[in-house]
């Protein structure tokens, strides 16, 4: 299926001037990118190419409006050399689903992956040998129209490149719960990984990161009543016991392949879980009644990422110690442990 990509190699690769015990999150990029353009209403055909600069006009509708939209996936390396990627079908149809929502053309599922390992078959040795690093791989497509005009462009750049990483967050995370600022409406465009969300994120971000937060917790726009996401990553808590996660039925939260892991392998193991409408009262009760045992962002990107405090309101609430996490950390060794191989990959998680 994938017979039909063009392939031309970079006559200089970059890898030997990679620090592999320094590889900071989204900095350094392989030597090869997959582009694949939208004209006349088809896909035309995709090459593999050196990485490097893209010409555009500056009427490209994208740096105007905003029609961009991306995916965040890893290639990870097994103990015994093999490469896989993470549940990758459930990104091809999270991406076709941000398409939609910003009336941009589909890719179909089994394409998109095939797309996906055909670069990392190219970039085969930018994956990382070391069990805490991946070789990063964010697929994105922009609108290329030439027009000021405000509607859906016609022709269209899907485009794949790969960046080496290591762990996005290095140590537990401090979070703000976001009480002015808003992320998503409902009706708005906050389920689509489309760059307006993050574009938003940055200003109260910036604030909470003056006040020495990493990262925000986002509360519903309607009442600043109910937690969300944390932009960079989805919420998991257990209060008394039981797994808690903000429910997705509104379409305000971006559907996160590692939460959703987190939720089956969880539902799997027999353990209570809620998918529900979770406030800010109830976890902060929680927190100071001494009920709340765990709490972790969840993301393709930060991975398990334990929340080590959490602030409202100019107050800071200190969470029970990582060591004592038992959910989180069973949850992060059983996901480690189907990637590099040492543990049987019983759901087929990955390819
Ligand atoms: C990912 O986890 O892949 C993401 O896209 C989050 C990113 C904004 C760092």
């Amino acid at each position: 299926m994938t017979d039909d990509i063009r392939i031309r190699r970079t006559a200089q690769s970059k890898l030997g001037q990679v620090d592999w015990n320094h590889l900071p999150f989204g900095r350094i990029f392989s030597d090869h990118m997959l582009v694949m353009d939208y004209a006349d209403a088809a896909w035309q055909t995709p090459e593999i190419v050196p990485y490097g600069p893209i010409s555009m006009q500056p009427c490209n509708a994208t740096l105007h409006y905003g029609q961009t939209i991306f995916e965040g996936m890893k290639a990870i390396r097994a103990a015994d050399g093999r490469i896989t990627l993470f549940r990758p079908e459930l990104n091809a149809r999270r991406f076709n689903e941000s398409c939609q929502r910003l009336c941009m053309p589909s890719i179909d599922e089994a394409r998109f992956v095939e797309l996906l390992k055909a670069l990392v078959r190219c970039e085969r040795d930018w994956v990382p040998a070391s069990a805490e690093s991946s070789l990063y791989l964010r697929p994105f497509l922009f609108a290329t129209d030439e027009l000021l005009g405000v509607r859906p462009s016609e022709t269209y750049k899907f485009m794949v490149i790969a960046c080496p990483a290591g762990a996005y967050y290095a140590k537990p995370v401090s979070v703000k719960i976001e009480e002015h600022y808003t992320r998503a409406a409902e009706g708005g465009t906050g389920r689509a990984k489309t760059a307006g969300n993050y574009a938003a994120s940055l200003l109260p971000t910036k604030l909470a990161h003056d006040e020495g937060f990493d990262q925000l917790i986002w509360t519903d726009g309607k009442e600043h009543r109910y937690i969300e996401e944390s932009g960079t990553m989805n919420l998991v808590l257990v209060i008394d016991g039981v797994i808690l996660t903000p429910s997705e039925d509104s379409d305000t939260i971006l559907r996160s392949v590692v939460k959703r892991s987190v939720v089956d392998l969880a539902k799997h193991w027999g353990l209570p879980v809620e998918e529900r409408r979770i406030s800010v009262e109830e976890l902060v009760a929680a927190i100071r009644d001494g009920r709340l045992q765990d709490a972790f962002g969840a993301g393709t990107a930060a991975t398990i990422a334990p929340i080590a405090e959490i602030g409202l309101r100019g107050e800071r609430f200190a969470l029970p110690p990582v060591e004592t996490r038992t959910l989180s950390t069973r949850i992060k060794a059983y996901l480690d442990g189907i990637k590099s191989g040492a543990i049987a990959d019983e759901l087929g998680w990955c390819v």
